[in-house]
């Protein structure tokens, strides 16, 4: 490969090479001999100021500071926000810090991971669940979307959920340990996507705060997916799914028509909504893409509710989740509907409700428009005092090539990220409803900004919140190019951090992040108070007292109780008998933050970490003679190296 295809020079002009990427993605969609409408933005010719996409990285970093606030910390400094960031198909789950970007933890899920020894302790695996074998029924994850519980319109620090899109779980974190306590498989369905938790209960005032979490699922498959009806395209569904926040059960699903993506919901609590692709049920793309509009759809949850109370559901395969009907065909009558389809031009992606708890704002996709939806109106449809669910929609506005998702700053903008021409756009919503009610002289679009490069998900700091604050921005770049040093073929991603205080956004810095992480929240500090050391009441096998330390025999079934007080083990060596099943069960009995220790076993292939009070256990099979010098992994002291214990298996 010659030295020009591997490098850009650094002289090239950002524009260019932007202008190629959107001619290469481009070109991919329209050899698919798509006619998707790509016009050249009438209000980008008309409103626009001049693009700022000249804007110079380099340049932008040397400003110390704009209206937000410092985006560079001075050793020492903390953050005043927290970001809670998906993983992609690494699994995982991220804590950043913002504005500085830092990544300040993981919290494994749906994968092992070799730090915590997650996938590794019986806890653990217990959260994960296994096969009969005790085996991990799943080592794989593809984390995209994850969302925190709310209390009075604002997060309140208690759980955040995240999906797994290959094998449709969903995992709930708690946000007091940063750690996950639950996964629930959902029943029924393929491609678990878009996520959101309800801010409050439909009919019952008094619960202020999220009670459900909903869940949209892209893949349509033959319901029972057994084996039947595998040609028969009619027979492919997919279904939108309610899980309890605090039991984390699956509560019912809603049959649906074509695929669901993201899933946005009401401040009042009234409505959950999903933005629909693939109307037509099509299994390849070409037959994804044929109608000119698909929908946001928008379900009534009180009436789901009593529609499962009344019995009016039914049950698919092994699955005892009560299945509604919400296809458009069954709900027909607004008055007794359970499911509202309002249409959005050509695959739609993204659904995001504004932090006045007014408008879903629904991105085209394969169209240049976003699309505003009014709730208000969209409630009126249920009570039959609008007609066609399309008058719900009060704007419908050309923004520019491949919007997906928005993301707002409380004060009346919203901002779009455009795939295709690489950047965000900055609008003002109230202006598009004016321009769309036939005011052409609305200015509606405020400003443009080049990111780099093709932008997938935004957000705000506090965006759906009722508190959104209008200070931070991160956009997640798909493609970083060459914005970082080159690390062979598998490149970072970016995850621009834009200072959106001003008329103006400002980009202020790039960072690189593992791929792939999709969606993020970022809300202040304050709103987490999380916990330093763990309590001995979390964990029944806890052993809160050395002289209990020891080795425990029944039969060929060992359990090996060890404490861990810096520096030291207790017991210091134990002997089992080669054949044995053992059982280590281990507390740390250091009470001081930060004091970690870890456990790992030569050739037993274990290993994991007890934090402060915490108490973890693994079983293997003692299946070879030998010393074995269990360890601490974690360094603890100045003794850390001389911190171990000998396990003596006996031939
Ligand atoms: Cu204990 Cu290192
Ligand atoms: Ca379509």
């Amino acid at each position: 490969m010659s030295q020009e295809n591997n490098t850009t020079p650094d002289t090239q002009p950002d524009q260019g090479r932007r202008r190629f990427l959107n001619t290469a993605a481009f070109a991919g969609l329209a050899g698919a001999g798509l006619s998707v409408g790509l016009s050249a933005c009438k209000q980008e010719q008309a409103a626009a100021p001049a693009a700022t996409g000249s804007v110079a990285p380099r340049a932008a970093a040397a400003a110390s500071s704009g209206g937000a606030g410092k985006y560079h910390l001075e050793p020492g400094e903390l953050d005043t926000y927290y970001g809670l960031w998906s993983g992609g198909h690494t699994g995982d789950f991220r804590v950043l810090g913002l504005p500085s970007g830092r990544e300040l933890h993981r919290v494994p899920c749906f994968v092992p991971d070799a730090l915590v020894g997650w996938g590794h302790t019986n806890e653990s695996k217990a959260v994960m669940g296994t096969r009969p074998d005790g085996s991990l029924k799943y080592t794989v994850g593809d984390t995209h979307h994850t969302h925190a519980s709310y209390k009075d319109g604002n997060y309140d620090g208690r759980y955040a959920w995240i999906n797994d899109k290959i094998n449709s779980r969903i995992a709930r974190i708690r946000l007091d340990y940063f750690i996950c306590d639950k996964i629930t498989d959902l029943p029924n369905v393929q491609g678990f996507h878009g996520i959101f938790p309800d801010k409050r209960d439909p009919v019952d005032p008094a619960i202020n705060y999220t009670t459900r979490v909903f869940c949209g699922a892209e893949f349509h498959t033959p319901l029972p997916n057994d084996g039947r009806d595998l040609e028969a395209p009619e027979k492919y569904r997919t279904l939108f799914s309610c899980v309890d926040a605090e039991t984390m059960e699956v509560r019912w699903q809603v049959l649906i028509d074509g695929n669901c993506d993201l899933v946005a919901t009401s401040f009042d609590g009234k409505l959950a909504a999903t933005n629909q692709y693939n109307t037509e049920g099509g299994y390849h793309y070409e037959g994804m893409m044929s109608a000119e509009r698909d929908a946001c759809l928008f379900f009534n949850i009180a009436r789901i509710e009593q529609a499962v109370k009344d019995g009016k559901f039914r049950t698919y395969g092994d699955s005892r989740v009560p299945v509604v009907d919400g296809t458009k065909a069954a709900n027909t009558d607004p008055a007794t509907s359970l499911v509202c389809y309002v249409t959005v031009p050509k695959n739609p992606h993204g659904v995001n409700a504004s932090p006045d708890g007014k408008y879903f704002i629904c991105a085209g996709k394969l169209s240049p428009t976003a699309t505003v939806i009014e709730l208000t109106k969209v409630l009126d449809w249920f009570d039959g005092k609008v007609n066609d669910a399309d008058e719900t929609i009060v704007a419908e506005v050309e923004l520019g090539l491949g919007p997906l998702h928005t993301a707002f700053d409380g004060r009346g903008n919203a901002y779009t990220t455009l795939f295709l021409d690489s950047q965000i756009v900055k609008w003002n919503v109230d202006a598009a409803i004016k321009f769309h009610s036939g005011d052409t002289s609305a200015q509606y679009v405020v400003d443009r900004l080049d990111v780099h490069y093709q932008p997938g998900h935004i957000n705000a700091s506090q965006s759906e919140t009722m508190f959104a604050d209008g200070k931070w921005l991160c956009v997640g770049c798909k493609f970083s190019k060459d914005r970082f040093l080159p690390v062979g073929p598998l490149h970072a991603e970016t995850e621009q951090l834009v200072d959106i205080s001003g008329e103006k956004m400002k980009l202020v810095a790039d960072h690189p992040v593992r791929p792939e992480p999709h969606d993020f929240i970022i809300f202040k500090r304050e709103l987490l108070n999380p916990k330093k050391i763990y309590s001995h009441d979390d964990f029944p096998l806890a052993i809160t007292d050395p002289k209990d330390a020891g080795v425990y025999r029944n039969g060929n079934k060992v359990t090996v109780k060890i404490t861990s007080l810096a520096p030291a083990f207790e017991p210091r060596e134990f002997k089992v008998k080669r054949g044995d099943e053992v059982t280590i069960i281990l507390t740390n009995l250091d009470r001081i933050e930060d004091l970690t220790h870890g456990f790992a076993i030569p050739k037993y292939n274990v290993n994991f970490i007890v934090n402060p009070q915490e108490t973890a256990s693994v079983t293997f099979k003692a299946d070879k003679p030998g010393v074995f010098w269990c360890y601490c992994t974690h360094f603890c002291h100045a003794l850390h190296l001389e911190m171990r214990s000998r396990m003596i298996v006996e031939a």
